[in-house]
């Protein structure tokens, strides 16, 4: 989950696999999984390696109507214990979300939940935070009204919203990108005009990344300086050791499939 600070990260919601994941939506990075057992175990590896991290972890059973119910991230913004639901973008995706908003609303009880209304869209996928400063991808998958809906709640919050135009060729903002900290983005080349995140403030950069590991660019940074990454981004890899931080590498290539990177399958609370 993009939304929340390193400080902010103890908790977090997943969902499993479905048997039916070899129909999720796939046009971007992947074709379709074909071997649903191994995206399984990948997904078992990337609970545990949170679990040994020091987070709390929750899993919700899979729906196998939902091939996509794994992509959590999608399904629920939380900003500093704030919860907006947005109206997925995809229409094969909106029936996912009655659990996961039940869940979090029993947890965060007390707190406001919004919805989103009328013609607005997002999915969460297309929010990316550096400290407080937040980023929103114009994609596919969210609109303008939905953009006005995330501006609203970020500008009640005091915080900063930049858009960013997502190229056709992407899924998500968080499909091409990731903050593994608080003060640094990772962005694959070629694919964001070199100043699409605007003045960044005091001490925070842009690490562009090869075009090729435009996958690799999305990573789970942790309170205890481990990093989840995706295996086979060699770039990726040697820059989070050059900046001091502890790589965590896993298998990803059945997910990927499924165009889910290692946001999309959790959801920080
Ligand atoms: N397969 C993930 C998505 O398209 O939303």
């Amino acid at each position: 989950m993009a939304t929340v600070r390193l400080d902010q990260k103890s908790r977090a919601l997943t969902r499993a696999i479905p048997t039916s994941f070899d129909r999720a939506l796939a046009k971007f990075f992947g074709s379709g999984p074909t071997d649903i057992a191994l995206a399984q175990h990948q997904h078992a590896a990337y609970r545990q390696a949170m679990i040994d991290a020091g987070i709390e972890v929750t899993i919700l059973p899979s729906d196998n109507n939902h091939p996509d119910c794994t992509f959590v991230e999608d399904q629920a913004v939380v900003i500093d214990g704030h919860v907006l639901l947005p109206v997925p973008g995809h229409p094969s995706r909106v029936a996912e979300q009655p659990p996961i908003a039940e869940f979090i609303t029993r947890q965060l009880s007390g707190t406001k939940i919004c919805r989103m209304q009328g013609d607005a869209r997002m999915d969460g996928g297309d929010i990316l935070r550096l400290g407080n400063l937040f980023f929103v991808g114009r994609s596919s998958r969210t609109n303008d009204a939905g953009i006005e809906e995330l501006r609203d709640l970020l500008a009640h919050l005091g915080h900063e919203l930049r858009v960013i135009d997502i190229p056709e060729h992407a899924l998500h903002l968080t499909s091409i990108s990731s903050t593994p900290t608080d003060s640094v983005i990772f962005a694959p080349q070629g694919f964001l005009p070199e100043d699409a995140f605007g003045e960044l403030p005091d001490g925070c950069e842009v690490k562009w990344m090869p075009a090729e590991e435009v996958y690799g660019c999305n990573t789970i940074g942790l309170p205890n300086g481990q990093v989840l990454i995706a295996e086979g981004y060699p770039t990726v890899l040697k820059t989070l050791v050059e900046m001091g931080l502890d790589p965590v590498v896993l298998d990803m290539s059945q997910i990927r499939e499924a165009d889910g990177s290692l946001t999309c399958c959790s959801l920080f609370f």
